[in-house]
C-alpha cells in the first residue's frame, strides 16, 4: 500500500512547494519593485534589496519545511481516515491526498477543510469583542458568533515582536505577514492533528485567497479556537488545591498524550504558563507554535544534555542515534518547575502528602517517565475520590452533630477561611458530611455547616461553614448540620 511516508511522494512534495513559494515571491518582488522602484538606486542598493529579498524567501522555505512532516499522516490515523466517510476504502492514496488537501489549504486558503466546523463565512459581520491575550506572534481576540458562543479568534500580532524584527531584517511588509503568518499556520495544522481534551479546540479557520484583499497583505490568517481565559497563576495559587491538583493532573494527561501523539514525540520548546489557558476550569495548551516532533542527533551520551538554570541531565544517545525521550523529559522536568512546584504541595490533604512528595521528587529528579508519572496521578485522584485518604477520620464526629434534612439557612454570619470557593463565607470540598464535621469540629467559629447538591468536578461536595444564622428556609436540595456543644 502506498505511504505518505514514502520519501519520493514527500520529495515532490516539497519540490512542489518550493518552487510554487519562489515563483509566487519573485512574482510578489517584481511587482513591489515596479511599484516602488527608486531608478536613482545605485546598483550596490539593488544588490542589498536582492540579498535582503532572498533572505526572506529563505526563510519562507524554512518554515515551509517545517510544516511538511506535520501533513504526513502515520499509520494509525491513515486506517482511521481510510474508514471514514470521506476517504473510501478503495481509495488507494487517499492520505496522500488528504495532505494535498490540506497543503492547499494552509497555502492559499482554496478550500474548506473537512475537518473543521467553522470557516471565513462564519465570520461574517461579527463584531470585534475584547482582547484576551498577546504576545510575540499572536493577538487573540473574543467575539461571540450568532447564537451566542463565545469564541477566540487568534491572527498574526502585527504590532508583535516577531513582526518587529522582520520588518527590520527585511523591510517587507507584504513578505514578513507571510512569513509570520507561518508560525499560526502551522500552530492551525498541529491543532487539526493533535486532538486531546487538554489542547485548545480548533472549531475553525479562515484563509483569504492571498490574491484578494490586498489592501491588508491578502492571504490573512485566523484560527478560530474555543475560548478560554488566560492562566492566572497568582490567582490559582489562592484556589483550593483540588483546582490545583486538576490543572497539574491536565497537564500531565496532556504531556502522556504528547510523548506518543499522532505526529511521535512532541517537545514544548517554549513551554510556561503563559502558553495554557483555562477552559471551565481545564488546563488547555493553546500555544503551539514552539512544537517541535524532533528529536536530537546524537552520538554519545554528551549530545543528549538538557540543560535548565538550576540542574542539568544527561539522557541516553540510543542505538540509533538520537536522544531517546528527549522531548518527554524536558516536557515533564518543564511541568515540575513551572507548575508542580507552585501548585501541587501546597496544602494536599494530609492522606495524600506522601504521593505528592514522592511525584514532587521523582519528577524533579527525571526519575520517573511520564508513564509512571501519569499512573502516579490517577491514583492520587482515585483515592482522593473515594475519600480512602480520610480512613483515620473518627466516626464518632458526627454524632456531634444534629441534622437537618430539606432546610437551608438564611441571615448566615460568615467567618472567612482559606482557601475558599466562596469570597462571602467558608466553603470548601469535602468527601462526606464526616469530612465536614471534622473540619467544622476543627474551626473554633464553627457552629454550623451545610451541604447542598453543588459538586466540585471529582464529585466532592461543597460544604458550607458558618459561625451562626437567623432562621431556616425549607430547600430539598440542602442538609443543615447543628453542632450540639453550640446548640444553647
Ligand atoms: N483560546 C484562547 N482563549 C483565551 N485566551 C487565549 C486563547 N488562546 C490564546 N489566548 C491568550 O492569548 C495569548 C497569546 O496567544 P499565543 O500564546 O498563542 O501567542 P504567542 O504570540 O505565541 O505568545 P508568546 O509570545 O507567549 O509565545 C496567550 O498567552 C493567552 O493568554
Ligand atoms: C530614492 O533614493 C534616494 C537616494 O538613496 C532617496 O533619498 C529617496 O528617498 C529614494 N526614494 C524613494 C521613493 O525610495
Ligand atoms: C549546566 O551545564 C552548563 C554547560 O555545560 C554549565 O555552564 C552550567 O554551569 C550547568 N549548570 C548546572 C546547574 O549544573
Ligand atoms: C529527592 O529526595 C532526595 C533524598 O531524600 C533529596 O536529596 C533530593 O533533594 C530530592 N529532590 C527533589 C527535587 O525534591
Ligand atoms: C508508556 O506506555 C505506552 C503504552 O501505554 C508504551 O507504548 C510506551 O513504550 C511507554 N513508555 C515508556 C517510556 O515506558
Amino acid at each position: 500500500m502506498p505511504v505518505m511516508g514514502n520519501p519520493l511522494c514527500a520529495a515532490a512534495l516539497l519540490a512542489f512547494v518550493v518552487s510554487s513559494v519562489s515563483v509566487s515571491l519573485l512574482i510578489r518582488s517584481l511587482q513591489l519593485g515596479a511599484h516602488k522602484g527608486n531608478v536613482t538606486n545605485g546598483a550596490a542598493d539593488d544588490q542589498e534589496l536582492a540579498s535582503r529579498r532572498s533572505a526572506l524567501m529563505d526563510q519562507l522555505n524554512q518554515r515551509r519545511k517545517e510544516i511538511i512532516p506535520l501533513l504526513s499522516a502515520r499509520g494509525s490515523e491513515k486506517k482511521l481516515l481510510a474508514e471514514s466517510r470521506y476517504f473510501p476504502q478503495q481509495y488507494q492514496s487517499f492520505s496522500a491526498m488528504f495532505d494535498y488537501n490540506l497543503w492547499n489549504e494552509i497555502t492559499d486558503g482554496s478550500r474548506r477543510m473537512l475537518m473543521d466546523e467553522l470557516d471565513c463565512d462564519s465570520l461574517v459581520g461579527v463584531q470585534t469583542g475584547n482582547v484576551l491575550g498577546s504576545g510575540y506572534t499572536k493577538l487573540v481576540v473574543k467575539v461571540v458568533l450568532p447564537e451566542d458562543q463565545p469564541v477566540a479568534l487568534k491572527f498574526v500580532n502585527e504590532q508583535g515582536n516577531d513582526m518587529e524584527k522582520c520588518l527590520e531584517d527585511f523591510r517587507d511588509p507584504r513578505g514578513c505577514l507571510e512569513l509570520v503568518a507561518y508560525k499560526l499556520k502551522k500552530e492551525i495544522v498541529l491543532l487539526q492533528r493533535l486532538k486531546h481534551p487538554n489542547i485548545i479546540k480548533l472549531r475553525g479557520h479562515c484563509m483569504e485567497d492571498p490574491g484578494h484583499g490586498s489592501e491588508r497583505g491578502g492571504g490573512r490568517v485566523t484560527a478560530i479556537l474555543e475560548q478560554g481565559y488566560p492562566l492566572q497563576m497568582i490567582q490559582l495559587l489562592q484556589s483550593p488545591w483540588e483546582e490545583r491538583f486538576r490543572v497539574c493532573l491536565g497537564l500531565v494527561r496532556l504531556l502522556h498524550f504528547l510523548s506518543r501523539s499522532p505526529l511521535g514525540s512532541v517537545g514544548l520548546l517554549d513551554f510556561q504558563p503563559r502558553q495554557f489557558v483555562l477552559v471551565a476550569g481545564e488546563l488547555k495548551l493553546t500555544d503551539l507554535d514552539d512544537a517541535s516532533v524532533e528529536e536530537p542527533a546524537c552520538r554519545t551520551d554528551r549530545d543528549c544534555l538538557l540543560q535548565f538554570p538550576h540542574r542539568n541531565f544527561t539522557l541516553p544517545c540510543s542505538g540509533t542515534g538520537v536522544c531517546r525521550d528527549l522531548n518527554q523529559k524536558r516536557n515533564l522536568y518543564n511541568a515540575y518547575r513551572y507548575f508542580f512546584t507552585y501548585l501541587l504541595p501546597h496544602q494536599a490533604p494530609p492522606g495524600l502528602t506522601h504521593l505528592v512528595d514522592h511525584i514532587m521528587n521523582s519528577t524533579g529528579e527525571l526519575r520517573a517517565d511520564i508513564n509512571q508519572t501519569l499512573d502516579s496521578f490517577e491514583q492520587i485522584l482515585l483515592l482522593y475520590k473515594s475519600g480512602l485518604h480520610l480512613d483515620n477520620l473518627p466516626p464518632s464526629i458526627i454524632t456531634g452533630y444534629t441534622v437537618m434534612r430539606g432546610v437551608a439557612t438564611a441571615g448566615d454570619l460568615q467567618y472567612p477561611c482559606w482557601p475558599s470557593y466562596s469570597q462571602q463565607g467558608c466553603v470548601k470540598a469535602v468527601h462526606s458530611a464526616l469530612e465536614a464535621a471534622a473540619l467544622c469540629s476543627a474551626h473554633s467559629q464553627c457552629t454550623s455547616f451545610s451541604l447542598s447538591g453543588h459538586t466540585t468536578w471529582t464529585g466532592h461536595l461543597l460544604a458550607s461553614f458558618r459561625s451562626g444564622f437567623s432562621h431556616l428556609l425549607p430547600d430539598g436540595s440542602s442538609e443543615v448540620y447543628l453542632r450540639k456543644a453550640s446548640v444553647v
